[in-house]
């Protein structure tokens, strides 16, 4: 596998950010229209990187790289899946809908293409449900309940059939909020057309952890890390540069903040981040407890 955990956190590493509790995400002002439309801007993407991989790896591409051909013949599918999402956001928005930008994937073979959509496919889980408690039409609620379910299913046959790992992290699947989604894929963006819409997100600055040594980069002594695994947040204190975090279980994502309550982590605190861990499930362990404890 080309890419390492250390490498898929540095490409994740300019991510955005997470509203913490569900209460403080069902409180955002965001309009529906303004939620469709960072959907459709994940699905734009995410319908660029599998065209973009079938295009760029034939089947003897491949083939070589020791994929049987149901793996291709399967992304042909999720592809056409991303593409139906893309034709069914951008119809409900109508003329409000953002229009595809210009992206680059780090992909250079077939087996970093296929370690990469892992990792898209649970940011996108992920960003579905950090923007459910924002949606107010019970009926995009559903649409978007639908698509996340999709993405949930693509991520785990592109984990287990295909890379050999697990398919999921625990028992629940953890929501991240617009700003560290945003975050997130801004490394894939080269440039959006003028005319879109800007939406109002923003993308905190790196945070890089060397899970090896603990060490981080982005925050510094003061500040804390925070980890969300599931439906909890908990925080650390960076000390000397590092951090002593827990071991976690499939994929976590962390974040830089200045607050140490973990109830309050969110937007107004968030001062670098995300990266995302990976450790993956293995079968012979049990489910991660159900809450960690904070270190405050
Ligand atoms: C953390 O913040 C919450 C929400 O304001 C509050 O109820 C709780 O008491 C705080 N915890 C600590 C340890 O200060």
């Amino acid at each position: 596998m080309r890419f390492s955990t250390s490498t898929l956190m540095a490409l994740v590493a300019a991510v955005a950010t997470y509203a913490s509790p569900v209460a403080k995400r069902q409180s955002s002002s965001i309009d529906d229209v303004t939620i469709l439309n960072y959907a459709l801007t994940l699905e734009h993407l995410e319908n660029a990187f599998y065209a973009g991989a079938l295009a760029k790896f034939d089947a003897a591409a491949f083939k070589a790289a020791g994929f049987p051909d149901w793996v291709r013949n399967r992304f042909e599918q999720i592809a056409s899946h991303e593409q139906s999402h893309v034709d069914f956001l951008s119809g409900a928005l109508g003329s409000a809908a953002v229009q595809p930008c210009e992206y680059n994937f780090p992909y250079t073979d077939p087996a970093s293409f296929t370690a990469l959509s892992a990792l898209i496919e649970n940011v996108g889980v992920s960003a579905y449900l950090g923007a459910a408690g924002s949606i107010s039409n019970a009926a995009y609620l559903t649409a978007a309940g639908s698509i996340l379910t999709t993405e949930a299913r693509h991520q785990a046959w592109v984990s287990s059939a295909v890379n050999k790992n697990e398919a999921w992290s625990g028992p629940y699947d953890t929501p991240v909020g617009f700003n560290v989604v945003y975050s997130a894929v801004t490394p894939f963006f080269v440039s959006c057309p003028a005319s879109n819409p800007a939406l109002p997100f923003k993308a905190f600055p790196a945070l890089t952890y060397d899970a090896a040594t603990g060490a981080v980069t982005g925050a510094s002594d003061g500040q804390y890390i925070a980890l969300y695994q599931g439906l909890d947040i908990a925080t650390y204190p960076i000390q000397g540069g590092k951090v002593q975090l827990p071991t976690t279980q499939g994929t976590a994502y962390i974040t830089a903040t200045s607050e140490k309550n973990a109830t309050l982590v969110g937007d107004a605190n968030i001062v670098a981040g995300p990266a995302v861990i990976i450790n993956h499930f293995k079968s012979n362990v049990e489910n991660p407890a159900p809450g960690f404890t904070s270190a405050a």
